[in-house]
This record gives structure tokens, C-alpha cells and sequence, in this order.
């Protein structure tokens, strides 16, 4: 493919600066165009993606725009929808950020359109294009862990927007923290472990903080038969201070051996037995744990946003966030949500209901 690609990025918040890195890359083979109601927000996307880059206001300019090829949606929530199908209609494939939409009706409102339109359809679930998270997933896929047993995996941030953020609105989020972010967790969980059968959870709000929960749990059953923990916590510093806890733990036990995944840290692996095809060990070491060093430093928007402007251009690409695929995290957070309000085990696959 000889001609540029040009790319409409949807939305030019918080996010841009993730995604920015994974263009700014790429200007031999593609090229972006913004759009950005807020103009206050104008001058740091100049300085994410150059001088020159060309910015318009509301979104739609940018899909009535027959140049551009494909959108980046980096909207809030609640806007994925609306936009992912009037991009799709004016004939644009669809990347969109996380969490896909706000329920698994409107998931399947945005696969149906992308379908009938003939484009693609993709979510960038980051966390699986991150190289120590891809590690992680390389020991479970090896076999060595054995049969697995356990999956725990914790987010901990500290979440403070101002009053009149989206963020602060369920109808905007999509609901709380489980939906907006632990849908990290439940997508790593998928991508490692398999299908969920069944959830139950619990959540706490927090209403000088937000609408939705702050802080929620959900236990979960694998298809496998493994059991796992997921937990969310908006309301801890603990990744912030210098003598704190961290932001990002992913810990999988197996009848084997055991390996995890911790932000700042890395992944690390342990054979019970040490006897490893894989892995070197160096049983003197505390624990016996051994870090796997990561492939190289892309982060995991660069990498997702390679492999996506790879396919966008025809060439072999290792998409592994469909959008098909992804409507099943977003159908796990909503189970999770229906189990709260039942007090009753969740078994999936939901109904889907619409958004109210
Ligand atoms: N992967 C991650 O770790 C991660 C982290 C943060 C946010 N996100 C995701 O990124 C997305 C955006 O979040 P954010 O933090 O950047 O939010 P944000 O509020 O900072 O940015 C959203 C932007 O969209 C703009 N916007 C709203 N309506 C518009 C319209 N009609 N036309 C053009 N622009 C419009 C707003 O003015 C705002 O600047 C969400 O899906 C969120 O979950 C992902």
C-alpha cells in the first residue's frame, strides 16, 4: 500500500498522550486528524502530535471527511456507540478505546453496524498488547504452571475528577470503576484463562468521589474450573506513595508453579520443581521467583495501534482485541452489576438489555 492512511482520532483528552506515541511513529505510513470540541485542549494536542497537525471541533466533521479511512475513538463512554456506527455508515474502520460501551446491547448495536458496513471493528484493550503482560500470558500458554487452580487481579488507583467530569456520571461511565476500569482486569483474565461461566460481586460507592462505585469485587468461576478474584480500588494511594503498594498486580497459581505480573516490577515465574523447558532458574534466588525480561519497550497502546494500522494497510496482523471478542468483557462487568442488584450468582451469557 503506497498511499498514506489517514486516521480521524475522535476525542483529544487524557488518552491522547497514550495514543499519540503510537502515530507520531508511524508519519511514513499514516496520517491523523483530531477532533476536539473543547479548543482549551487544542495546544497539547499540538504538542503530542506536531505544529502542523490538523484539528476540528465536534467528531462528525471528521466522518463527513472522505479522505480519512479509519477512527480512533477515544470518547467517553457513553458516546462510543452513537459514534462507532456513524463511522462505520460513512464507511470508516472503527479502533475504539476501553471499555468498549456501556452494555453488551449497545456492544452488539456497534458489531452489527460495522458488519453490515463491511469495516472492522477493534478495541484497544492495551493490557494485551503490553510485553510483561504478554509474558505472563507466554508462562500460561507454556503449560507450566500446571493445572490452574487460582487467578487474583487487583486495580489501584486514586480516582479524584472535578464535578463536572463524565467520569462522575453512571449514565456516562457505563456505571463505576468495575466497568470503566476493572474491565482491564476481566479482559486479561479472558485472554489468559478462558470463558467465564459465572460471577458474583460486590461494590461500594463513594459519593463524594463519583455515581458509580469507587471500590468493587468480583468473584468468578472459570469455565476451566479455576476460581478468581477481581478487585478495584479508586480509593487507595497506594501506587503513589514512594513506600506504597502498586497499581497493577495480575497473580495466577497453578498445580505447578506459580508466576505474576506487578506494575513497576515486571513478570516473574516460579516452578515448583524448577525442572523448566522454558524458563532458566536460579533456585539461590529468594523465593525462586525469575523475571522474564520484557521483548522491547513498546508500550501497549504502540503496539496495539501497530498491529492495527498493519491490518488497516492489508498486512498480516496480531489483532487479538475484536470487537466480537471484547463485548464478552463488557458482558461479564454487566453480569457482575446484575449480580449486585440480585444478590444471586451470575451465570453468562446475559440478556442483553437496553441502556436505561
Ligand atoms: N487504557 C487506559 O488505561 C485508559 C486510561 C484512561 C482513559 N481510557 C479511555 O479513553 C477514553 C477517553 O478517556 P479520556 O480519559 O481521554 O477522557 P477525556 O475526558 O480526557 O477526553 C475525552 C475528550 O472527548 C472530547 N469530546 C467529547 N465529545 C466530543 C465530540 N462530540 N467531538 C469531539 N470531541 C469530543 C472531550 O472534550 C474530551 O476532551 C475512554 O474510553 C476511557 O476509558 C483508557
Amino acid at each position: 500500500m503506497s498511499k498514506k492512511l489517514k486516521i480521524g482520532i475522535l476525542g483529544g483528552g487524557g488518552i491522547l498522550g497514550a495514543h499519540a506515541p503510537g502515530y507520531t511513529r508511524l508519519t511514513d505510513i499514516c496520517e491523523v486528524i483530531v477532533a476536539e470540541t473543547d479548543v482549551s485542549r487544542h495546544d497539547s494536542i499540538r504538542k503530542l502530535l506536531g505544529d502542523e497537525v490538523e484539528i476540528v471541533g465536534d467528531y462528525t466533521e471528521v466522518l463527513a471527511n472522505k479522505d480519512v479511512d479509519a477512527v480512533d475513538i477515544i470518547l467517553p463512554h457513553h458516546l462510543h456507540v452513537t459514534a462507532a456506527i456513524a463511522a462505520a455508515e460513512a464507511g470508516k474502520h472503527v479502533l475504539t478505546e476501553k471499555v468498549m460501551a456501556r452494555n453488551v446491547y449497545e456492544c452488539d448495536q456497534m458489531i452489527e453496524a460495522c458488519s453490515k458496513a463491511g469495516v472492522s471493528l477493534t478495541v484497544c484493550h492495551d493490557r494485551r498488547y503490553n510485553t510483561d503482560w504478554q509474558a505472563l500470558k507466554h508462562i500460561v500458554d507454556s503449560g507450566e504452571l500446571g493445572e490452574i487452580l487460582f487467578w487474583k487481579l487487583e486495580h489501584n488507583q486514586n480516582v479524584v475528577f472535578p464535578e463536572k467530569s463524565w467520569v462522575r456520571y453512571k449514565d456516562k461511565l457505563g456505571g463505576g470503576a468495575i466497568m470503566s476500569c476493572l474491565t482491564h482486569q476481566i479482559d486479561s483474565l479472558r485472554w489468559y484463562g478462558g470463558e467465564i461461566d459465572s460471577v458474583t460481586s460486590m461494590s461500594k460507592v463513594e459519593e463524594s468521589r463519583m455515581e458509580g462505585e469507587s471500590i468493587g469485587a468480583i468473584i468468578a468461576r472459570m469455565q476451566s474450573g479455576a476460581l478468581a478474584l477481581l478487585s478495584i480500588n479508586w480509593y487507595t494511594q497506594s501506587h503513589q506513595a514512594p513506600d506504597g503498594l502498586w497499581y497493577e498486580f495480575n497473580h495466577v497459581t497453578g498445580t505447578k508453579g506459580e508466576a505474576y505480573f506487578m506494575s513497576g516490577k515486571g513478570t516473574y515465574v516460579k516452578i515448583h520443581d524448577s525442572q523448566s523447558k522454558l524458563f532458566e532458574y536460579d533456585m539461590k534466588g529468594e523465593g525462586g521467583f525469575v523475571k522474564v525480561e520484557p521483548q522491547d519497550d513498546l508500550t501497549g497502546h504502540q503496539r496495539c495501534i501497530d498491529e492495527w494500522v498493519k491490518s488497516l494497510r492489508g498486512e498480516a496482523a496480531n489483532i487479538v482485541t475484536s470487537g466480537t471478542d471484547s463485548r464478552k468483557t463488557v458482558e461479564v462487568a454487566e453480569a457482575a452489576y446484575r449480580s449486585e442488584e440480585s444478590g444471586m450468582v451470575v451465570k453468562l451469557p446475559i440478556a442483553p438489555l437496553p441502556w436505561r
